[in-house]
């Protein structure tokens, strides 16, 4: 049977839906505002390729349905590039960069020009071609004369778009800028590649560069893969601007992410006060830069300049000092940590690495350390990057002392003396000693105190070793029983433990200052919002983007610490893995009983109320697909007839009383059929399901319940920019998000305030720009105490 040729109105809709999710990806990806939920834009993806399906006819070359396309035959293809792909002059010293600044001043007789500046991504340059709006071709650099053509692996990047958007595109233009792997998919990467006992990723620049060398864009597609746009090659008559920064605006309205830390300055000043500036957030980026790059912004100031050999004298890149560095391995020991993961460590030969001296560095586990054959007196390459604990990620061979001998995992842990175990399939080896061991016991209260979980001010690694070491600590809720008295005493003990003398004794000062501190500094955590809390706890897999996730969604701690791991899959992101992990910590009757000891001991924790989105997707339907997810043995039941099952049902018991004649009207196959019987039959299963479908009911009742006052700030985006006085920009964001508010990270027509402390930049030009309110921190101040809670 040949396919239905559409009908005028699937053609329409096709169309309206390949616009709107363009759209929105162009509001996910260049604004960094996203307008509607990751669950709608995949109905909406789910819609168009049921109709694409249908009607082959449907598809077009920029469907975002076409982004992984077939495989590579047989290597890829040359191409030359019309206008060539430059490379940059080093800049390692502030003199270097003056010298710069003075050849331009000198040849064009101008002082202090302006700079267009941008981050030195640390990825893969790449050319992207549009011929009548369409992509149709993608090279990398190579040479600069001639790269390779990878086209169907950058059309696997969904941050480039597939057609230009807007109606003043031009009918040719080439874009240039940098493919990266963000910092959080690289770390994601590896830790997955060690799991499964394959080699991580040196660097995220390897990860970019390996990714668009893959022969099949399927590999490529499965890679998080970022997009930023830097300069242009070929472009048709007057599709320029006589600038770079306003061609890079323009760049943006055509679709393409620029990134946010870009700006213009004038003169050398202006340029190091950047480099100084975006420096200092190095770490923080989400992706890896090696420097800054200056560009003289007016294009009739770049020809003027012209070029050395393939490097323009009108830019230059300014690098920050390398984030690896050599240097030797004097000891390799074992860290017990929270969960008893004994992690092998190198202690190394100080060394700086990016602005830090470096003492210790990760070697993940023993496979790790076997991969790498890292030995006691090798020469290592140690690489330190953003927040990530340095790690040593090879060994300089040729530099191996005689005599060297391969590590060993200890069979028991340093610290308590159980057996090390490693179980089959697993990675990880783990001391067996359980709450028994001391170090495991310290490492679950650093974390509880750490300062994205509880931030207990002063209550640093020496004191919680003391405690736990010297038993005035065995669970995390014995921090609140704590006063000055114990805490002097506890002192006391440690310096006769370890014979030393305290310095406050030497001079007869009675030491209680700091005891009282910390005293209050735990105090004031007493109240406590509900996800630094579930972060607190430690549950294995919960980081704080889940745990945020899980109070926004249920609200409170009583309904997390009692529902069916079920349930927690109605949480976005939280998979059978993570519910497994978090219903597995909270059926252990210790940890029930440290939280009750914690609520008694005067913790209140500060709720809200349940996402109305998550009661939304409530239902027989929800349950039953969950339980599926979750092993139920339910052969024969797809996602599909699920789904219809619960439009036709709307309770177990409707469900339970329905013979087979009712299900098989409801579209279930006879096997399905039979199974779903047998599962409601299950005393396990069907208890399971009762009690979820309670919690369910309950929850909903709640959500429905939620107000627009309870979220004063639902629906509003800010984004912060500059130095704030009084917090910080991470205190900054909780507020906003506590009182429903959502925070974005680049100004768009759509946000709608902007918050500028001290030394704002370009945000806040563009915020004036777009006619965005500002709000200075006295009225971000203002506004947070006129919409806050009770
Ligand atoms: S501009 C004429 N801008 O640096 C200037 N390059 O050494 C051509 N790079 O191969 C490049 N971030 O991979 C430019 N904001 C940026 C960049 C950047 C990273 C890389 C790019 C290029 C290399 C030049």
């Amino acid at each position: 049977m040949s396919p239905k040729s559409p009908t005028a109105e699937a053609t329409r809709r096709a169309e309206r839906l390949r616009q709107e999710l363009a759209e929105h990806a162009y509001r996910y990806f260049v604004l960094d505002a996203p307008s509607i939920p990751d669950a709608q834009y995949d109905r909406m993806m789910r819609e168009l390729e049921g109709l694409e399906s249908e009607h082959p006819q449907l598809v077009t070359p920029d469907s975002p349905t076409q982004r992984v396309g077939a495989r590579a035959p047989e290597g890829f293809s040359e191409v030359r590039h019309e206008v060539p792909m430059l490379s940059l002059g080093n800049a390692f010293t502030r003199e270097e960069v003056a010298d710069f600044v003075r050849r331009i001043e000198k040849r064009l007789e101008v002082s202090d020009p302006e700079f267009a500046v941008e981050p030195k991504l640390d990825g893969l340059a790449v050319s992207l071609r549009y011929e009548e709006g369409l992509l149709v071709r993608g090279a990398t650099r190579g040479d600069g004369a001639v790269g390779e053509d990878v086209t169907a692996n950058l059309r696997t990047i969904a941050a480039i778009p597939l057609r230009l958007r807007g109606e003043d595109a031009p009918a040719l233009l080439e874009v240039r800028g940098e493919v990266y792997m963000p910092r959080e998919a690289f770390e994601a990467f590896n830790a997955a590649a060690r799991e499964r006992g394959e080699k991580p990723l040196a660097n995220p620049r390897n990860g970019a560069a390996g990714s668009l060398r893959q022969l099949d864009p399927k590999v490529t597609a499965r890679r998080p893969l970022g997009f930023f746009a830097y300069g242009t090659g070929v472009a048709a008559e007057g599709a320029l601007t006589d600038r770079h920064s306003t061609t890079m605006t323009g760049l943006r309205d055509w679709g393409f992410p620029v990134c946010p830390e870009s700006d213009c300055v004038r003169g050398l000043q202006g340029l190091l006060e950047y480099f100084d500036r975006v420096g200092e957030r190095r770490d923080a980026l989400p992706y890896e830069i090696d420097g800054v790059v200056y560009k003289l912004d007016r294009y009739g100031q770049q020809q003027e300049m012209g070029f050395v050999s393939r490097a323009p004298r009108w830019a230059l890149a300014h690098k920050y000092p390398a984030h690896e560095e050599t240097t030797v391995v004097q000891g390799i020991e074992v860290q017990i940590g929270r969960t008893g993961a004994v992690t092998p460590v190198a202690r190394l030969a100080p060394v700086p690495v990016a602005g830090v001296t470096v003492t210790n560095a990760t070697l993940h586990n023993a496979d790790q350390v076997e991969r790498l054959d890292v030995r006691v007196g090798d020469t290592v390459v140690v690489r330190r990057a953003g927040d990530v604990i340095p790690e040593v990620v090879g060994v300089v061979m040729e530099r191996r002392p005689p005599r060297a001998v391969p590590w060993r995992m200890p069979a028991q842990c340093p610290v308590c003396g159980a057996e090390v175990v490693r179980e089959p399939g697993e990675v990880v080896a783990r001391c067996s000693g359980g709450l028994f061991c001391a170090a495991q016991r310290m490492e679950a209260v650093r974390h509880f105190a750490s300062r994205r979980a509880m931030d207990i001010e002063g209550l640093g690694e020496r004191i919680v070793a003391d405690l736990v070491d010297l038993g005035y600590v065995e669970t995390v809720a014995d921090l609140y029983t704590l006063d000055v008295a114990a805490l002097q005493e506890m002192r006391r003990r440690a310096h006769e433990r370890d014979g030393t003398v305290p310095e406050t004794l030497k001079s007869g000062k009675v030491a209680s200052k700091w005891a009282e501190n910390l005293v209050a500094a735990i105090d004031a955590t007493r109240k406590v919002r509900l996800e630094r809390l579930l972060y607190a706890l430690g549950i294995l897999q919960i980081g704080e983007e889940t745990a945020k996730a899980l109070a926004r969604a249920f609200g409170d701690l009583e309904t997390i610490r009692r529902i069916d791991a079920m349930l927690l899959l109605a949480v976005p992101d939280v998979g059978p893995k993570v519910a497994d992990s978090i219903a597995r910590f909270f059926a252990q009757p210790h940890n029930q009983d440290v939280i009750d000891v914690l609520l008694a001991r005067g913790i209140v924790v500060d709720g809200n109320d349940p996402d109305p989105a998550l009661a939304a997707q409530f239902g027989v339907a929800f349950l039953l697909s969950a339980a599926k997810r979750l092993g139920a043995p339910l052969d024969g039941a797809g996602e599909t007839s699920l789904q219809r099952l619960g439009d036709g049902f709307d309770s177990l018991d409707a469900l339970a009383a329905a013979g087979p004649e009712a299900l098989a009207a409801a579209g279930l196959s006879a096997v399905a059929g039979s199974s779903l019987s047998g599962l409601l039959a299950d005393a396990t299963w069907s208890a399971r399901l009762r009690a979820s479908e309670a919690a369910m009911r309950a929850i909903a009742a709640r959500a429905g319940r939620a107000t627009p006052e309870t979220a004063p700030l639902r629906g509003r985006t800010f984004v912060l920019t500059g130095t704030l006085a009084q917090m910080t920009r991470d205190q900054a964001r909780e507020r906003i998000e506590a009182l429903g508010g959502k925070v974005a990270g680049s100004v768009s027509k759509k946000t709608d305030h902007v918050v500028a402390g001290e030394s704002a930049g370009s945000k806040l030009d563009r915020a004036r720009e777009l006619g965005v309110d500002v709000l200075d921190e006295a009225a971000f101040l203002r506004l947070l105490a006129d919409h806050a809670h009770g």
